[in-house]
């Protein structure tokens, strides 16, 4: 196992702005269960749609799949004891849905049950407080079968396996999201189809965002009487914020509905309990099946909103003639940004400020009661000398100008309560495969072998300091 190598220097880097984060304040790293787990046919586990898009030539890069990926299933104590040696007070991971009802429904699979109840048993001996999000993409397929998220049904489905898991993790967990990011969900898996099921319908996107946000709405109440009164409960958005590259008129009416497309479509239901006006404009796009009360279902309360950001886009209209865009009638396209300017090997643009920006909005517009940081974080290529040193300044970088605008964000008085680096480990990227590294901690995947990356030892010391200044 990688131990901090305090032989190395940690690379400094100059540190700026407000870094006074208050004693409880969450430091941790997140994962989901399909991108570290391995395991894929082990205790009863049933299939999810990841392991068969993975299995359909051409969809995932290399032809990559999660059978073995950081093999952390078998490894948990190992990964643990990472964490613990990093510093982290708090872990997020996800709940594999086809662990604890292989086909989706029915009786649960109490076995993989156990997994996640030793694993919350193995973090909090460590002092690290369990995050767990009960929806990261991995939809049962015996789900999918009977229609997915396009089947209202599955909502209730989501529902009920929610109360599964709080019943037997809910006398420990506190922090619960319900589901991480089902923009992509809906998107990317059901309207460009890059990620599972892989289906190219606008109209499908619209109806499978409504049944998961239905889904979330109904697990609120079931997670809250099986959990203890300390117990919070939130969702996971990933947001974008949308710059406009000039003023024209043209180009700020494409901004705004961008703007609706990526990050209204989730927050006005949930916080509004109504879905932004001329969201579904599209030509022959109809909206999707509300049910009466659907939306007060999806607008119940929350205790934190957990918010996902990466990078932000920066667009401008387009002579409509041009025909490109996502749409018939407002057509646009991204523009690179300044000369200079870094990019990550996503080709995602480096720019730190798209945090606070982020936050400071969506307190203004929305005022979540509270808001954590529950990914963020880069992909770049790593230089591992093949022994006990990984370098990656960029990550460090990356991470450290990162906080410092969430410290910026905190300072302009929005209730951010945690930040979580994505991701503890390098794992399976989703359609990247393994091609993408995002880890503070380097995995040598022939040997398993992990090794703390000076990304990871410039976020342990940056952790240390501040429990430092608390004297904890
Ligand atoms: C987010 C996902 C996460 C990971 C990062 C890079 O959208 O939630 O699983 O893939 O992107």
């Amino acid at each position: 196992m990688s131990k901090i190598d305090n032989t190395q220097p940690i690379p400094l880097i100059e540190t700026q702005g407000d870094f006074a984060f208050p004693a409880d304040f969450l430091w941790g790293a997140a994962t989901a269960a399909y991108q570290i787990e391995g395991a894929a046919r082990e205790d009863g586990r049933g299939l999810s749609i990841w392991d068969w898009f993975s299995a359909v030539p051409e969809k995932v890069l290399g032809g990559d799949n999660g059978d073995v990926a950081t093999d952390h299933y078998h490894r948990m104590p190992e990964d643990v004891a990472l964490m613990a040696e990093l510093g982290l007070n708090a872990y997020r991971f996800s709940v594999a849905w086809p662990r604890i009802l292989p086909q989706g429904t029915g009786d649960i699979n109490e076995c993989g049950l156990d997994f996640y109840d030793r694993l919350v048993d193995t973090l909090l001996a460590r002092g690290i407080t369990p995050f767990v999000t009960l929806y990261h993409w991995d939809l049962p397929l015996a789900l999918h079968l009977k229609d997915g998220w396009l089947n209202r049904d599955t909502a209730f489905a989501f529902a009920d396996y929610a109360e599964g898991v709080a019943r037997r993790l809910g006398d420990r967990v506190d922090y619960w999201t319900t589901l991480n990011e089902p923009w992509c969900s809906a998107y990317l898996g059901y309207e460009i189809g890059v990620h599972a099921p892989g289906m190219h319908s606008k109209q499908a996107a619209c109806i499978a965002a409504h049944h998961l946000l239905l889904a979330h709405g109904l697990a609120l109440p079931r997670l809250r009487a099986h959990t203890r009164k300390s117990a919070r409960l939130g969702i996971t958005l990933n947001l974008t914020p949308i710059y406009a590259a000039n003023d024209d008129p043209e180009t700020l009416r494409v901004v705004e509905w961008v703007d609706k497309m990526s990050n209204r479509w989730f927050l006005d239901p949930i916080f509004r309990g109504s879905y932004p006006e001329g969201l579904f404009i599209d030509p022959g796009v109809t909206p999707p099946p509300v049910q009466d009360g659907d939306l007060t279902i999806i607008a119940t309360p929350i205790d934190f909103l957990g918010v996902n950001n990466y990078s932000r886009a920066l667009i401008r209209a387009r002579a409509k003639d041009n025909g490109a865009g996502d749409s018939k009638t407002m057509s646009y396209e991204h523009v690179g940004a300044a000369p200079g300017s870094q990019y990550t090997a996503m080709g995602w643009e480096v720019y730190p400020q798209a945090l606070t920006d982020v936050l400071v909005r969506v307190h203004r517009d929305y005022a979540p009661r509270a808001i954590i940081v529950t990914e963020n974080g880069a992909a770049f290529t790593d230089r591992w000398d093949g022994s006990d040193y990984v370098s990656d300044p960029q990550r460090l970088r990356y991470i450290s100008e990162h906080l410092q605008s969430l410290s910026r964000a905190r300072a302009q008085g929005v209730p951010v309560q945690g930040y979580f680096v994505w991701s503890l480990l390098d794992n399976f990227e989703w359609a990247e495969g393994y091609s993408k590294r995002f880890g503070i901690v380097y995995v040598d995947y022939p040997t398993q072998r992990r090794i703390i990356k000076d990304s990871g030892r410039w976020y342990a010391a940056f952790i240390a300091a501040q429990r430092r200044q608390w004297r904890l």
